[in-house]
């Protein structure tokens, strides 16, 4: 598939995933997202990638789906088509870490967007939003589940009602970001971090991943059982006897993935 709205790259072993409509702030059209999907299943598919980074440009991740293109849309059509589910949520399917870096405007289904990536790393100048009340709509891609799951209620549903912006700081504050850095930073850091994870052993950065996103769906005890059978399983892996081995052996780790 030759992408028109993505840039895709690979730096080291991971996956660079660059949004492009500047012209549109980046707005998640449906050519874009099934170009991201295209783009992620490829990476996820790829054994020489390790984890993957998804971004925007310095002035906008994602201003939200695209308001030109859902204007004309029904309730019967975005229904039947089931709008969201069938296009956007690829990214739910990867298995192996995805990390978003953002700069600039996180607003309505960009915002959920980088909600569906395993964490945030923000640049200073990153703000973020839920504004589809203003448009008449409620969120629509996880903003009023994820959101309140990262912030708590009270600064959800002030975003989701107000439609109010959140800047970078407010946003380490408040959970939704894991890290902030200056812009120029952004996208060195978040492969940096990516380039750490895909150095670990892959089947077990995926059990930690899958370990984590577990424990918004069962009871705390239901979490815990799931995490003590992966970590009991992780004892069957070749990386677990070469992670220790290099630990008492005062070297580093060389994981072969199995
Ligand atoms: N869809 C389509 N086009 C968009 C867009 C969007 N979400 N956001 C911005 N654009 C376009 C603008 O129409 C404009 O295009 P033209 O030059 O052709 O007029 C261009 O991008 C630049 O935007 P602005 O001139 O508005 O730039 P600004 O700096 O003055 O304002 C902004 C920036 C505050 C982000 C403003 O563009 C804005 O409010 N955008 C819409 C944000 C929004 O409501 N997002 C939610 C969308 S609904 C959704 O996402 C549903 C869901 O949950 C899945």
């Amino acid at each position: 598939m030759a992408y028109e709205n993505i840039i895709v790259e690979t730096r080291g072993s991971v996956g660079l995933i660059a949004l492009n409509r500047p012209q549109v702030l980046n707005a998640l059209s449906t050519p874009l997202v099934r170009e991201l999907g295209d783009a992620l299943g490829r990476f996820e598919a790829d054994s020489s990638v390790g984890a993957m980074v998804l971004t925007g440009s310095e002035k906008a991740f994602a201003a939200g789906a695209d308001i030109k293109e859902m204007q004309s849309k029904t309730w019967p059509g975005t229904y039947t088509e089931d709008f969201i589910t069938a296009e956007w949520e690829s990214i739910l399917r990867c298995r192996k870490p995805v990390i978003a870096a953002v700069a600039g405007y996180a607003l309505g289904g960009g915002c959920e967007l980088a909600m569906m990536c395993d964490f945030i790393i923000a640049a200073d100048n990153a703000r973020f939003g839920q504004p589809e009340i203003a448009l008449g709509v409620t969120p629509g891609a996880g903003g009023t589940q994820r959101l309140t799951r990262f912030v708590g209620k009270s600064k959800a549903m002030d975003m989701c009602l107000t439609g109010r912006m959140m800047d970078a700081d407010e946003a380490e504050r408040s959970g939704l970001v894991s890290r902030v850095v200056a812009p120029e930073r952004l996208v060195d850091e978040a492969v940096e971090a990516a380039q750490k994870i895909a150095d670990t052993s892959l089947p077990i950065a995926m059990m930690v991943k899958e370990s984590v996103d577990r424990s918004y769906e069962v009871s705390l005890s239901e979490g815990v059982r799931f995490e003590r059978r992966l970590f009991q399983a992780s004892f069957g892996t070749a990386d677990q006897s070469e992670g220790m081995a290099a630990f008492v052996e005062k070297r580093k780790p060389n994981f072969s993935d199995r």
